[in-house]
């Protein structure tokens, strides 16, 4: 096996000397790369492979999927135990690595020189019993978006609690809705029953002292009063700061509410920041970004951490190409790329001073010390669980949200089912 990699190894660096020489490519290969779309990630996808593509004569195709994490997980995991050998590489969310470990090619020794240039810790999230399931492409840690001009239109200070924040987004819904805009809201989030739900959740719970749902440790903490009482707070939001659509909203339906400037707050990821900048958004230039409210004064805000890896099917037939593609995604120029044009926080530490990324996305390096003490999801500890222990709990919060049953109820639930998930261990 070693031996027909390392054939294949010298035909392709044979290969690319010929590349070299005739400038032509000769042993062009098609790539196929999955990922979910959001924002303008796919637009730009094609500039983002362009250099690699000139570098190897390899072409890339990229097979977008529903921006939904969850869905995507579920397709690819079909995909993945079938032996799918049409897809060469996956883009995979973080909290993935310990359930798709399996099928995936370690990518240790090949990225021994360009892992030790990304944050460990986030090298740490890719690898499983120690073998590099995926490499880091972006990070990701949610802001509290606001508007500045509005703000300041209502003499409002920027939140520091949930509670400031509701009173914040009411006074300012109510006044522009008294100015005419009938559909104007006061705070947009994800509150759609999927993967984005877990997170904004988690966020609350947390910052209202109330745990990770599992912690590090595996066990269960989420059926506590601090928990309920976070979600009861959330609950408030719904029809009246939020819309009762929140309930079925994702990243893009909040996105779509605030950028187009009927919106006073919003939860969201870097990525919104960019494009919220962008020439054909209605608040280009009128807002700014702080991190999450916290439950109470001596509470610590709490923004869950996210971020996306590229991981290379080991049912690949162009598996010495996608290893290839994939350093070169997780490498600092296309990290590079991707910070500027799609505001994404990268991993390699270096890019963190980097007086471009800073000048294009001042949210980049502002935003370093906000991931790195973000909030994992209980991924780790829950193994190949987590998809479960998360379904249940958004379906919990989700109930919640929309008034079946209490959260004190729903969460005393949760934690039976948790503990029947668990078994004997996680
Ligand atoms: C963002 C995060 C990802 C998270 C998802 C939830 O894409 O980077 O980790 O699972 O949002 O919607």
């Amino acid at each position: 096996m070693s031996f027909g990699f390392k054939g294949r190894a010298l035909r392709s660096a044979a290969a690319i000397a010929l590349i070299s020489a005739l400038g032509t490519p000769v042993l062009a290969e098609e790539i196929t790369y999955v990922s979910g779309v959001v924002g303008k990630a796919a637009d730009n996808f094609a500039a983002l492979v362009k250099p690699w593509e000139d570098m190897t004569g390899n072409k890339v195709t990229m097979v977008p999927m529903p921006a939904s994490t969850s869905d995507q997980f579920g397709q690819y995991r079909l995909w993945l135990a079938a032996g799918n050998t049409d897809i060469d590489l996956y883009q995979t969310d973080v909290i993935w690595a310990p359930q798709l470990a399996d099928s995936f090619v370690d990518l240790t020794e090949v990225s021994k020189d360009l892992a030790p240039t990304h944050f460990p810790s986030i090298i740490q999230s890719q690898t499983v019993n120690g073998k590099l399931v995926a490499l880091p492409i972006f990070t990701d840690a949610p802001a509290l978006y606001y508007r500045k001009d509005l703000l300041e239109k209502y003499n409002v200070a920027v939140p520091k609690t949930w509670d400031e924040l509701t009173v914040a987004a009411q006074t300012i819904q109510d006044g522009e809705r008294k100015d005419g805009k009938g559909d104007f809201w006061g705070f947009v989030w994800q509150g759609n029953a999927y993967e984005g739900l877990t997170c904004n959740a988690l966020e609350w719970v947390k910052s209202f002292g109330g745990g990770q749902i599992v912690e590090q440790d595996g066990t269960i903490s989420i059926n506590n009063e601090k928990a309920a009482k976070a979600l009861e707070t959330a609950k408030g939001w719904v029809g009246t700061i939020s819309p009762s659509g929140v309930l079925a909203y994702q990243e893009e339906e909040a996105r779509g509410v605030w950028q187009t400037g009927n919106a006073a707050f919003m939860r969201n990821w870097p990525y919104a920041y960019g494009l919220g900048n962008g020439d054909d958004s209605a608040v280009k230039g009128l807002f700014s970004v702080s991190t999450l409210p916290v439950g109470a004064e001596g509470d610590s805000s709490a923004a869950t951490l996210g971020g996306w890896n590229v991981a290379v099917s080991k049912f690949s037939k162009h598996q010495e190409a996608a290893i290839s593609l994939a350093m070169y995604l997780a490498g600092p120029e296309a990290q590079k790329q991707r910070a500027i044009n799609e505001s994404s926080l990268p991993t390699i530490v270096a890019l963190y001073d980097d007086a471009d990324i800073a000048a294009a996305q001042p949210i980049i390096p502002q935003w370093k010390d906000v991931f790195l003490n973000a909030v994992p999801r209980p991924s780790a500890p829950t193994l190949g669980k987590y998809n479960e222990v998360s379904s249940k709990f958004w379906t919990a919060v989700h109930e919640t949200l929309s008034g079946n049953g209490s959260a004190a109820d729903n969460l005393a639930g949760l934690e039976a089912d948790l503990t029947d998930i668990k078994g004997d261990a996680w």
